[in-house]
């Protein structure tokens, strides 16, 4: 058995990375991480979700594909008339995917999602309200962080939300057999605004929904690395009795 202190400090060491070297991961680690996200719990243990594993020139064409659209979108964004005007005219960096990323955050909710931005942001000199800056680090997204391996976490549309739970949990195991090997990762919404950039690449079986994509690599010793997220404690999620 592991000493529950030991698995707590394990567990608090995960954070995610957001630059990474080039050293490559072989096909075999990726496949123990898989092995070992398969290790979590599931609904009926169905293990409704797949996962597509990126490297290589499929990894770059993807990147590359993606990194198109974004500039695309971010013009749209930050950029002047005539940008958002062919954003407007540019139906491929519309970010129509399989989950709507649009969705406002619920009013309760929202510090936690600035206060997060703010210190990221803050860490890495990007001053606030220069929204050029924030979006040159938004783009790095495109590029993996510079991952060799991006994963994409599909789940089965039919089962919901349990799918999706189900894909976490997976997400979350194989994350920390990563951090257990050195390596880093980064779960990335932001992968998934252009579904069809990952299709192209991969059979996905139908009813299968792009749900997040993880960056998988060696974390390089960039500033952001350092980035600690605030843990909040345990009493802000337990719900009071009535
Ligand atoms: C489903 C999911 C999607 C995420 N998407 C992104 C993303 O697109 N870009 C990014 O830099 N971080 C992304 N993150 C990382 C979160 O910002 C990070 O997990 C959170 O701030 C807590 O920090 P920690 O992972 O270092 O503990 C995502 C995390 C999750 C779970």
């Amino acid at each position: 058995m592991i000493n529950p202190k030991d698995f707590s400090a394990f567990l608090a060491s995960r954070r995610s990375t957001r630059d990474f070297l080039p050293t490559p991961v072989e096909a075999n680690v990726i496949e123990e991480l898989i092995t070992d996200g398969l290790t979590a719990p599931s609904w009926s243990n169905t293990r409704p979700y797949m996962v597509a594993v990126a490297s290589g020139e499929v990894r770059d064409r993807i990147s590359a594909d993606m990194l198109r659209r974004a500039v695309v979108l971010t013009g749209f964004r930050v950029g002047s008339l005539a940008d958002k005007i062919k954003f407007l005219f540019t139906p491929k960096a519309w970010p129509i995917s399989d989950h709507s990323m649009i969705a406002a955050y619920p009013v309760e909710l929202q510090p936690r999602a600035r206060k997060v931005g703010k210190e990221l942001y803050g860490l890495i000199g990007v001053p606030r309200g220069d929204k050029q800056a924030r979006e040159a680090q938004w783009m790095k997204n495109y590029e993996f962080f510079g991952a060799p391996v991006e994963l994409f976490i599909f789940a089965h549309k039919d089962l919901g939300v349990h799918a999706a739970n189900d894909a976490g949990l997976f997400s979350q195991n194989l994350m920390l057999s990563a951090h257990a090997r050195g390596l880093g990762t980064c779960a990335q919404g932001a992968a998934v605004l252009w579904a069809d950039a990952v299709r192209r690449e991969f059979k996905v079986p139908k009813g299968y929904k792009l749900l997040y994509g993880i960056a998988v690599g060696h974390p390089s010793d960039a500033l952001i690395n350092s980035f600690g997220a605030e843990r909040l404690p345990a009493a802000d999620i337990t719900v009071l009795k009535a």
